[in-house]
């Protein structure tokens, strides 16, 4: 466990306040929860119902523990350790949900010379909203997915999310709605490139 944590601290990165940017580690899966369920009852109130924050929240989003084991996924920590933003990308084809949302099949990689990288799971607290936390996220991302050899990115946006990936250059394409015990949550594919 000692080695897992000291591999996630080794990438930290300062980015303001006290705030820092680090590769998420499994032990960080309970806090990670806590921070999606205060994200998404805090920030999609005036675009979902409660009652699809309700469903969503069982069904549809949570941590994907694939992206913490590829090691494309990452945190930001407040000076008191408390997870104020999280956010990945892929190399695999699961376009958005947590592993309750994914089942327990393979998720086969993607080839970054046809395919786009994914854009995953970001979450920022209430508490931290408008504060820069997403965007920063997203460089870390969009750099790691370039390095690794993708050219275009794609993402599963919730209505929330579309207009920040709009002003970070996404462009809808379709509507991937996820499918909801009572209903559907709305979610919107969207696509870029990879260069800044
Ligand atoms: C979407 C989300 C991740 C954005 O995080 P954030 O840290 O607040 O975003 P940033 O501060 O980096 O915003 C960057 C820019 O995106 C745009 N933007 C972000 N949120 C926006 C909103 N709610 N409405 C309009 N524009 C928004 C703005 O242009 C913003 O720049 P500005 O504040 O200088 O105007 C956050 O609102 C969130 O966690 N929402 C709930 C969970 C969710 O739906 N996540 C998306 C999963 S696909």
């Amino acid at each position: 466990m000692a080695r897992s944590l000291d591999e996630g601290r080794r990438h930290i990165a300062a980015v303001s306040d006290g705030l820092s940017l680090r590769l998420a580690i499994q032990d960080d899966v309970p806090s990670i929860v806590k921070l999606i369920d205060a994200s998404v009852r805090g920030l999609s109130v005036n675009y979902y119902s409660g009652a699809q924050i309700d469903q969503a929240l069982l069904h549809v989003f949570g941590p994907d523990t694939q992206l913490i084991a590829d090691r494309t996924y990452f945190v930001i920590e407040s000076p008191t350790d408390d997870i104020a933003a999280s956010g990945g990308w892929s190399k695999r084809r699961t376009l958005y949900g947590g592993d309750q949302h994914k089942g327990t099949g393979a998720d086969p990689l993607l080839d970054p010379i046809v395919d786009a990288a994914r854009i995953r799971a970001f979450f920022v607290h209430p508490g931290y909203a408008r504060r820069g936390l997403g965007r920063r996220v997203f460089e870390a991302c969009r750099a790691s997915a370039e390095a690794a050899g993708f050219k275009a990115l794609e993402l599963g946006a919730t209505l929330p999310g579309v207009p920040f990936y709009e002003r970070l250059g996404f462009k809808q394409i379709e509507r991937a709605d996820a499918t909801l015990p009572e209903g559907a949550l709305q979610i919107v594919r969207m696509r870029r490139g990879i260069g800044r």
